[in-house]
């Protein structure tokens, strides 16, 4: 099987598994880390094929998002065996899709990655930031029932990955600083250190822009 149509079979694949989803990480949100990862390889010199099937696949088997991830990795690994990846090929995407998600990255040692898994760690984080990664927050926070803003709760600091999921004292504003204004200083690669620097300003200038609509007319 040549290698467009090997894309296309993982993009179809993706699609089945992913179309549902209402948590921010349906097909859309797949799409641009698709479309950020294909940039990102060029720039960087890494094999398009591993980077944009793990792309495809890095939020198929996650364990926020379905009951049995080992299930879903092992289906993963058979389909990629179907359409012609060799074994040493889909363990490396496999391992890429395990090993990047930001709840690993809080752990006490953070997987080493390969330059394929940094630049789809990247593509993932990048949409985290900016105006995609505030419009994601909020629709987080609205489906979790968090509060928009709340001066008196102070952003958490050194979380461990069971804090991270703990929405009860969550403000989406909170968020920001728990993780979104870290990703920039948290990118691997070099090109997407260049687009994460005019993001996170973004953030930063709407931070301060939600702040004085808050405190209007208070010192
Ligand atoms: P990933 O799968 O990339 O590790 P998450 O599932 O943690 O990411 O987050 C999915 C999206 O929801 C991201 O854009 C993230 O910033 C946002 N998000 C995660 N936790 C919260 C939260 N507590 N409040 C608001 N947004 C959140
Ligand atoms: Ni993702």
């Amino acid at each position: 099987m040549d290698i467009s149509e090997q894309i296309k079979q993982i993009k179809d694949f993706s699609y089945s598994k992913m179309s549902a989803d209402t948590t921010g990480h349906n097909f859309d949100h797949i799409e641009r880390v698709v479309n950020m990862v294909q940039n990102l390889s060029e720039s960087e010199h890494a094999n398009q094929l591993i980077t944009l099937a793990a792309a495809y696949l890095h939020d198929v088997a996650d364990d926020k998002l379905v009951d049995d991830p080992a299930k879903l990795e092992k289906e993963i690994k058979e389909f990629l065996q179907k359409i012609d990846f060799t074994d040493e090929q889909a363990n490396e995407v496999l391992f890429i899709t395990h090993n990047i998600g930001f709840s690993k990255s809080l752990s006490e040692n953070p997987p080493k990655l390969t330059l394929e898994g940094q630049i789809v760690q990247d593509a993932d984080r990048l949409d985290a930031i900016g105006a995609i990664g505030i419009t994601r927050a909020i629709y987080y926070g609205g489906a979790n029932a968090e509060t928009i803003y709340d001066p008196t709760v102070k952003p958490r600091e050194n979380m461990d990955i069971k804090e991270y999921r703990n929405l009860s004292d969550e403000t989406i504003i909170n968020h920001f600083y728990e993780k979104l204004l870290k990703l920039e200083g948290m990118m691997n690669t070099k090109s997407a250190q260049a687009i994460a620097k005019k993001r996170h300003k973004f953030m930063e200038d709407y931070l301060t822009e939600f702040k004085e609509e808050w405190n209007l007319g208070q010192k």
